[in-house]
């Protein structure tokens, strides 16, 4: 029998053709891309015909399938505490603008009796990514082995990685849809996230599913197809799964960049911080902790009482990171002050994240440095009260030649108003 081989430029011809790849050739494929006998210009062609053309769901399932066999799964269930097995559980997020909840969440969840082992990831197109911000943290350190990885669930309750072995697929495809304008696709965002999902270890999934102007899939319509197709998937790999829809329509908070978002999170744990931040890392947190089996315990009384701090601390200790040392600032400031007095009107999520990308906190090239300092502060949310001349927006980097563009991005995205704007709920709705 002949054994039948597949080549890139036919499988990225079939489905720019709007073909349906079979399972053998979407198993060559990330093999082959995962092992470098595919190449990022064809990776790059096929990511952008998949963008262009989408996936049947069986396509969906496999191409994640494979995503989750290019590396190692881990399994953490063997390890207990006071004789009972750990109650493994996670989130994550789709993307989004200002969106630090895992900084704050991780914590709550730990002193909630809960144990978080997370894949995070680096920013991608207009949204920051976990790993960037933490790493803002001096000495803090996200290249985790699996034996450290399993230490600090045991010991602690957590432990917040860069995937390494996890899905190494899912890393370079990754980094290449950084870049080739290839994020904003359901199949890819739903494969990306799951395979570190189901191959991280957690027993339980709560995944933050983005809708509005700052989401990758901005309609209400297409963020519901993305949180179905995610819970399913993890619910067929025997991983109970729950997505929040919530709302990305404006930033969350008031600071978007690395160094500046883990401090609001910082304030969040000291019993302070944003109303809405402090709403979302609640509900995230109650769903986590009802998807473990956690009961009988209010995840906000971690943040009054100083435990959800004091589990941010030994976090970070426990990664190398000193938050007694001073986080990162940005060489160049400029601040935007208000036109006239009246009411901040709404904050276009994707104009504050491509400007913030535009500072220098996100990357234009693969495995570009990110700059820590390199962000942005509102110090108006939408419907706050606004005086003539008073400063809005305060915009930092090292770089003063990023300025002008990301001053130029955030044009059109913000006005003063005489009236409050309408600001609707920011859980829309759950899905399970
Ligand atoms: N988070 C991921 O891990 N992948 C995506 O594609 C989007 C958000």
């Amino acid at each position: 029998m002949t054994q039948f081989t597949f080549d890139a430029p036919s499988v990225i011809r079939t489905k720019r053709d709007g073909g349906v790849l079979s399972d053998a050739a979407i198993d060559w494929v990330i093999d082959g891309y995962t092992h470098g006998r595919v190449h990022d210009a064809q990776m790059s062609a096929l990511l952008m015909a998949i963008f262009l053309r989408g996936m049947t769901g069986a396509e969906i399932t496999r191409w994640t399938a494979a995503m989750i066999g290019s590396g190692v799964r881990f399994d953490f269930t063997d390890l207990r505490r006071d004789g009972r097995p750990l109650r493994l559980v996670d989130k994550h997020s789709t993307g989004g603008v200002g969106d630090k909840i895992t900084i704050p969440l991780v914590p709550v969840v730990m002193a909630c009796g809960a144990a978080v082992p997370q894949a995070a990831g680096r920013g991608l197109g207009h949204t920051g990514g976990t790993l960037d911000k933490l790493e803002a943290i001096p000495g803090f350190t996200a290249e985790l082995s699996k034996d450290r990885i399993r230490q600090q669930l045991q010991d602690i309750g957590a432990a917040v990685f860069a995937a390494g072995d996890l899905a190494p697929a899912d890393r370079k495809i990754y980094a290449l849809r950084d870049v080739t304008g290839t994020t904003e696709s359901l199949p890819l965002i739903a494969s990306s996230v799951m395979s570190k999902k189901l191959a991280e270890g957690a027993r339980a999934l709560v995944l933050d599913t983005k809708v509005g102007r700052g989401a990758f899939l901005p309609t209400e319509d297409e963020a519901r197809r993305l949180a179905r197709t995610m819970v399913d998937l993890g619910n067929d790999y025997g991983v109970p799964t729950v997505a929040l829809l919530t709302d990305m329509d404006r930033p969350l908070g008031r600071a978007v960049g690395n160094a500046v978002e883990v401090a609001e999170s910082l304030d969040v744990l000291a019993g302070g911080g944003p109303d809405d931040v402090v709403e979302l890392t609640l509900a995230l947190a109650r769903a986590m902790l009802e998807a473990a089996g956690v009961d009988g315990v209010d995840p906000a009384d971690t943040l009054a009482d100083g435990r959800a701090m004091d589990a941010f601390r030994s976090l970070v200790a426990a990664q190398g990171g000193d938050l007694t040392r001073p986080l990162p600032t940005a060489a160049h400031v400029e601040t935007i002050t208000a036109p006239r007095g009246g009411t901040m009107g709404d904050i276009d999520a994707m104009a504050v994240g491509l400007a913030v990308w535009r500072l220098g906190a996100g990357r234009s090239a693969p495995g570009e440095q990110v700059q820590f300092g390199a962000g942005l502060t509102m110090h108006r949310r939408p419907g706050e009260p606004v005086a003539a001349g008073e400063p809005l927006f305060t915009l930092a980097t090292d770089t003063p030649e990023r300025m002008a563009g990301a001053i130029a991005e955030l044009d059109g995205g913000w006005s003063v108003v005489d009236r409050a704007p309408d600001v609707g709920p920011l859980v829309l709705d759950e899905i399970r």
